[in-house]
């Protein structure tokens, strides 16, 4: 089936069966970043944004993204928010192997978006199932705590 999308700022057609993963769709269009991990929604390594939102790509249908904007991480390593995101993990020391960065770095940007500043269990909490490899959880909500503050920083500046 033809399926109509926004990726990466690109209006395009995918082609896929409505039942293959959006994952597999966006490896067949070039998107490097899209990788493939525990295939269960778990381990973030497949995480996309789709409308806005981190998703895990692996867990999602073809079918059901018609006219959707999708963005992953190869894009999105040019914005300003990873920019920050990063900047944030530097601070805390954080050196990732590049297995799940997609899932880290669209938690880190979900979190900085909420209205106001969650508290340090609500960024575990959310984060906790990501796979810790080569990030200890208390490292990463450190990161991601340094990110929010490097984001406010900036705001308050502009
Ligand atoms: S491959 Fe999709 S969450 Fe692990
Ligand atoms: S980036 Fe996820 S385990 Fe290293």
């Amino acid at each position: 089936m033809k399926i109509p999308v926004t990726l990466n700022g690109n209006k395009i057609i995918l082609d896929a069966h409505a039942d293959e993963t959006l994952m597999k769709v966006l490896h067949k269009n070039g998107c490097t970043s899209v990788k493939s991990g525990c295939s269960g929604g778990f381990c973030g390594a497949c995480t996309i944004l789709l409308d806005d939102r981190p998703v895990a790509s692996c867990k999602i249908p073809a079918g059901i993204v018609r006219n959707s904007d999708i963005v992953t991480l190869d894009y999105f390593v040019k914005t300003e928010e990873y920019i920050t995101i990063i900047s944030g993990f530097q601070k805390a020391g954080i050196k990732l192997c590049g297995y799940c960065t997609a899932g880290k770095v669209f938690s880190a940007y979900q979190i900085m978006k909420m209205p106001k500043m969650p508290t340090r269990q609500e960024i575990t909490d959310y984060v906790k199932a990501l796979s810790p490899c080569c990030t200890d959880l208390e490292t990463l909500v450190n990161g991601i705590i340094y990110a929010i503050q490097i984001s406010n920083k900036r705001q308050k500046r502009t």
